[in-house]
């Protein structure tokens, strides 16, 4: 993810204007602006970008960047930076740090600062200091930092920054609110709001601006007659007016007495990056896995990219010990890979597949040319070099050493991660095809190894990451059929319990599986959008038709009821009542499957929060390490952000028209009488709610999304008996009683 970035190193002495860093025509960096960068190909005077503007090209490898250096301060004299960029979305971040001390700001993705990034023109972004989120950034670890491309132009420090004032958004939300956005001093006096015709007056609440977003401020305002169907304007009195079609109400109720647990484990994440994050997002449950730790060696914290990226060795940092105490130190559990293949990584350089021992490959890292990607040009796989070369050996006895001599230790270990392919994703230390014997193996010799290091050790497995593994294994049907026909979840959740039985002790805690949506959403167009966003009914619906090819087609030897339909969480608990009963499910990676940055990411997260909490999942971790400010990151600060967190007891929600490809209404409480919902509009207009039994009372409300573009925001309300609810397009809301 984190790619490279742009670091201003600054020191010294007092600014008074504006300070050039590069301007278009010079061909090169202003004077006094030194190139400090690493990993990286400039051109200074390049004209590649659109429209032949000279500008810097950048071409970064992993973990590079483009650096420039001037004695200068920047923080406490400089208002802002400005620049121009292009390319394709470059997955960069910027940071500033002070060479002076170690000083610096977090890192910040381009995606928080815009997501149109694009290849046909420049596009300006002024950061402004004063906006800078406060908390100090920690790079995070993923298998998979990749260059970036791209042009960088008029890169500006400014002395001011004149914003003009600006209406960006005004909606209404709730019974009787209405929420403007705005930059700038904008002035509100002239704000007038029309409900069907009549005049309504406006009283301000209060304006409030989010700590960790930039520049934009909303105002809350309570209108003098309650939210109603029908035509709803708002003029901001130059000549913005915001206009909206309230639709007629929607009947639902919440049962308060009807209760039933919500795990807490199931707002979990891979790979938090620190423990400030895991407390400002309410992390519960944090994941240490993905390809790259299948080869993961304790012994110098060394890791093999797999095929994700040219099989090659690094360093992990933090170490495997570095990771739980930070883990600890936010306050949330650990679920955490015990390799179980024959080999881990012998140290942080080594390769599987050099250009030296094999030219002919089909392609090669373009930041480290020598390391291939071990298949030949007509896509068959290279036969690998001595596993020694990379690897160093592995076994149960040592995973056993390892577990007992953690000091820290986790609260999960999940046998290896995606086992059942590692005949491609670890073709080179295992080339062979994993089938049902040898799969259960593995895990039975790590499981064993787990429970005699640690009685405490909660074991999950076997991490299967896709529907067509959870049912056969890679040797194919074949393999079925030499196990009675038996599909190989419910046949292993069968062996798990006959070796637990023999072993007089439980062998598996949880059943835990991978689950990323079927339907190819990649087009990201309305169509995909509405696709996505009602696609979670796949966790549950016994009704939804999967829209992939799990929807079209049924395999000659599967024998599980409702081919067609996913119904993912409860389908996984009746295998297990039916053939290991007391074991838990985890979801140990799933995904939203939007872009970084597209606000439905965030509301299908949302929804599915909701639904693992209705549905009874015990554990769920999101694949990837989600910016704490996109979408995705929304959506776990919706539920739990900053120490505000939703009930753990579900209460039940019946809806008129349930309305589960645009609507999740989620109910809960922790003391059985006070009341926190979470409500996700998936539609592309507002909702119009009326839910009876929701207490009247105050209630504190905070939400993303809406028309400002992606936000969060947060205030409070007073909910009256019988009050209607009315939710803007693409918005999720949060409110607590208070
Ligand atoms: C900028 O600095 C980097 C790192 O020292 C170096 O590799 C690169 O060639 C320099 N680029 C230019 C255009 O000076
Ligand atoms: C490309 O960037 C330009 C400049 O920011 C913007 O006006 C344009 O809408 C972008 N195009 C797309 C397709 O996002
Ligand atoms: C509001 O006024 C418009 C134009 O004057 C009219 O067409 C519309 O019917 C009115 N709506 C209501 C609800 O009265
Ligand atoms: C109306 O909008 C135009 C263009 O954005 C702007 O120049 C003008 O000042 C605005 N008029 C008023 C009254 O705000
Ligand atoms: C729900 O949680 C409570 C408190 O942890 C526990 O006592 C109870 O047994 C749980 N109920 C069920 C059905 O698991
Ligand atoms: C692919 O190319 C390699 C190397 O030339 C060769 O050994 C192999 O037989 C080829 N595989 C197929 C399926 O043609
Ligand atoms: C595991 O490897 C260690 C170190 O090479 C070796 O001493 C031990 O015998 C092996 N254990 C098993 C069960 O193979
Ligand atoms: C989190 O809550 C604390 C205490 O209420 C507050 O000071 C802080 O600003 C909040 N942080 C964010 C990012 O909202
Ligand atoms: C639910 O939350 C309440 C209030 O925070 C807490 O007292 C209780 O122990 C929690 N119950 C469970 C089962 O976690």
């Amino acid at each position: 993810m984190l790619a490279s970035f742009l670091a201003l190193l600054s020191l010294g002495t007092i600014a008074a204007a504006d300070l050039t860093v590069y301007q278009s025509g010079t061909g090169a960096l202003a004077s006094g602006w030194e190139n400090w960068s690493w990993s990286t190909t400039l051109d200074f005077a390049s004209t590649g970008g659109p429209g032949g503007v000279q500008s810097i090209s950048v071409n970064s490898g992993e973990w590079a960047a483009l650096s420039v250096y001037a004695e200068t301060a920047f923080k406490n004299n400089y208002a802002g930076l400005r620049f121009q960029i292009s390319g394709n979305q470059p997955d960069v971040s910027l940071y500033l740090s002070s060479s002076s001390d170690s000083a610096s700001s977090v890192s910040m993705p381009l995606s928080s600062m815009s997501t149109i990034v694009n290849t046909t023109a420049f596009t300006e972004i002024t950061v402004d200091f004063g906006n800078l989120p406060g908390n100090k950034g920690v790079l995070p670890q993923d298998s998979c930092q990749n260059g970036a491309t791209y042009y960088l132009t008029n890169v500006m420090l400014l002395s001011e920054l004149v914003i003009t004032p600006e209406f960006l958004s005004a909606e209404p939300i709730g019974n009787n609110i209405i929420m403007v956005t705005s930059k700038g001093a904008v002035d509100f006096s002239k704000l007038s709001v029309k409900l069907n015709n009549a005049t309504a007056k406006l009283t301000k609440i209060e304006s409030y601006s989010p700590a960790d977003t930039p520049a934009q401020t909303i105002t809350y305002f309570t209108l003098s007659v309650p939210l109603a169907a029908g035509s709803l304007s708002i003029s901001t009195g130059s000549n913005t007016t915001f206009s909206f079609v309230i639709p007629k109400l929607q009947y639902g109720t919440i049962t308060i007495g009807n209760l039933r647990n919500i795990s807490d484990d199931i707002y979990g994440m891979n790979f938090p990056t620190s423990a400030d994050y895991i407390k400002l997002l309410g992390i519960t449950m944090s994941r240490w896995g993905g390809n790259a730790v299948t080869a993961y060696n304790p012994d110098g914290a060394f890791t093999n990219a797999g095929n994700d990226w040219y099989f090659e060795n690094r360093g992990s940092s933090p170490d495997d010990q570095g990771w739980l105490q930070f883990v600890q130190d936010g306050g949330s559990r650990s679920i955490f890979t015990i390799p179980a293949l024959d080999w881990v990584a012998k140290d942080g350089t080594s390769y599987s597949y050099p250009a030296t021992a094999y030219p002919d490959q089909r392609s090669f890292d373009p930041y480290k040319p020598d390391a291939g990607d071990g298949q030949f040009p007509n896509g068959s796989w290279v036969t690998p070099l001595p596993q020694t070369n990379v690897y160093t050996p592995w076994n149960a006895s040592m995973a056993k050493s390892w577990m007992q001599s953690m000091k820290l230790k986790p609260t999960i270990i999940t046998v290896d991660n995606e086992i059942e392919i590692a005949s491609s994703t670890h073709q080179d230390m295992h080339p062979n095809p994993m089938g049902y014997d040898e799969e259960l193996q593995r895990v039975l010799n790590i499981a064993k190894a787990a429970k005699s290091a640690d009685s405490n050790l909660l074991v999950a497995a076997p991490s299967t990451c896709a529907w067509w593994f959870y049912w056969t294994s890679e040797i194919g049907y074949s393999d079925n059929a030499a196990h009675n026909n038996q599909d190989f979840l419910p046949w292993f959740l069968s062996q798990m319990k006959s070796a637990s039985d023999a072993a007089g002790e439980r062998l598996l805690d949880y059943l835990d599986i991978h689950y990323y949506f079927g339907p190819d959403t990649s087009a990201n167009d309305a169509a995909s959008k509405a696709l996505r966003l009602r696609m979670t009914r796949s966790f549950w619906d016994p009704t939804y038709t999967d829209e992939s090819w799990i929807g079209t087609s049924v395999p000659a030897q599967w024998n599980e009821p409702n081919p067609n339909q996913v119904w993912l969480i409860p389908r996984f608990q009746q295998l297990i009542a039916q053939h290991f009963p007391g074991t838990k499910l985890s979801i140990s990676e799933w995904s939203s499957s939007a872009p970084d940055g597209d606000v439905t990411g965030g509301l299908v997260t949302a929804d599915s929060l909701g639904i693992f909490g209705v549905y009874g999942l015990d554990s769920a971790t999101y694949w990837v390490t989600a910016d704490q400010l996109s979408p995705v990151g929304l959506a776990y600060w919706l539920f739990r952000g900053n120490g505000t967190y939703f009930g753990n007891k579900s209460i039940q929600v019946n809806m008129a028209d349930s309305q589960p490809d645009v609507l999740g209404v989620y109910a809960s409480t922790s003391d059985g009488k006070k009341v926190t919902m979470v409500i996700v509009n998936k539609d592309v207009v507002p909702i119009n709610l009326a839910i009876s039994n929701i207490p009247e009372g105050k209630y504190f409300l905070r939400h993303f999304g809406g028309a400002a573009g992606v936000a969060k925001w947060q205030t409070t309300i007073t909910i009256k008996a019988n009050s209607n609810f009315v939710i803007p397009a693409y918005t999720a809301v949060f409110f607590q009683q208070q």
